[in-house]
């Protein structure tokens, strides 16, 4: 059997919404499989060369994982093919994307004939929490919330120009959950949600003043993180008149700034000639997903 996958990348938390809401864009991984004498991954892109090419590739303990659950111990051998236009360790959801890659294989290689909210659950139970694998699998905004099944909300976002500032270091999503507190105090956490609460609310609006107003106020992860995004506050004071509101993407160092509809590409290059070492580019929300 012979199958292509493309799956968007996706930006996460949106400020407040932390491990909650998502947005698919339009950075992807390909995957194409075909039926081989032996395990082979492929790298096409050359981020991904030095992954492993046999079992211990990433996406193929997924597939296993999947087999597993399943009560399958074997999977068919195939030679995988794998290109990415996304950037890795950059809080743009590259290993949900994997995920979901290895989902699909099991899925295919083994007919488990797996629909839509089969394999929404496996994913977030392997990634914890669905603001990346919900996107990336079903496309758009999805606003989740996962303790045994996922709960969750697909949304419009439109009118609004995305412009992603993707430096050149990487940082692990678990050195950036490490800063997080163990706790918050029961006032703390009441002021938390109700900033994350009327995020949605704008976002159900499609109000981006006030969503970008109110990705300052996050008390849950950014206070915390943004000493490991230096750029950052930078970036805030520097686009403070210029854009709606900015954002760690997922767990950082990417930020991602909310702009005016059809924000030009000149304005873009203008404000990236103060931040040169990052590279600056306009997405596109992805509406199709996997
Ligand atoms: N919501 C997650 C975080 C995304 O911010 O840590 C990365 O898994």
């Amino acid at each position: 059997m012979n199958f292509a996958v493309k799956i968007p990348c996706s930006t996460s938390n949106l400020g407040a919404g932390f491990d909650s809401i998502g947005l698919a864009l339009n950075l992807y991984l390909e995957m194409e499989a075909k039926k081989s004498d032996v395990w082979e991954f492929i790298s096409i892109t050359e981020t991904l060369q030095g992954l492993p090419s046999g079992k211990d590739n990433f996406i193929y303990q997924i597939a296993e994982k999947v087999a597993k659950k399943y009560g399958i111990g074997q999977i068919p051998p195939c030679q995988v093919k794998v290109k990415s236009g996304i950037p890795l360790a950059r809080g743009l959801g590259s290993s949900a994307t994997a995920t979901l890659a290895g989902i699909e294989l099991a899925n295919q290689l083994l007919d488990l004939q797996l629909g839509i909210e089969d394999k929404l659950a496996i994913a977030t139970t392997i990634e914890g929490h669905p603001d990346n694998v919900a996107p990336s699998l079903l496309g758009g905004c999805v606003i989740g919330h996962y303790q045994q099944e996922v709960n969750y909300v697909q949304l419009p976002f439109e009118n609004v120009s995305l412009i992603a500032i993707i430096p050149e270091y990487e940082l692990k999503t678990k050195a950036a959950r490490e800063v997080l507190p163990q706790e918050l105090s029961f006032q703390t956490s009441v002021h938390a949600s109700s900033i994350a609460n009327v995020s949605v609310a704008a976002i159900c609006q499609q109000n981006w003043s006030l969503l970008g107003n109110l990705m300052k106020k996050d008390l849950f992860h950014q206070p915390y993180r943004k000493k490991l995004v230096p750029h950052f506050e930078q970036l805030q004071t520097f686009l403070e008149e210029k854009v709606y509101g900015l954002f760690i993407s997922g767990a950082g160092p990417t930020v991602i700034a909310l702009a005016e509809k059809n924000c030009p590409e000149s304005k873009i290059a203008e404000w990236q000639n103060n931040f040169p070492t990052c590279q600056w580019i306009k997405l596109q929300v992805d509406t199709n997903g996997m």
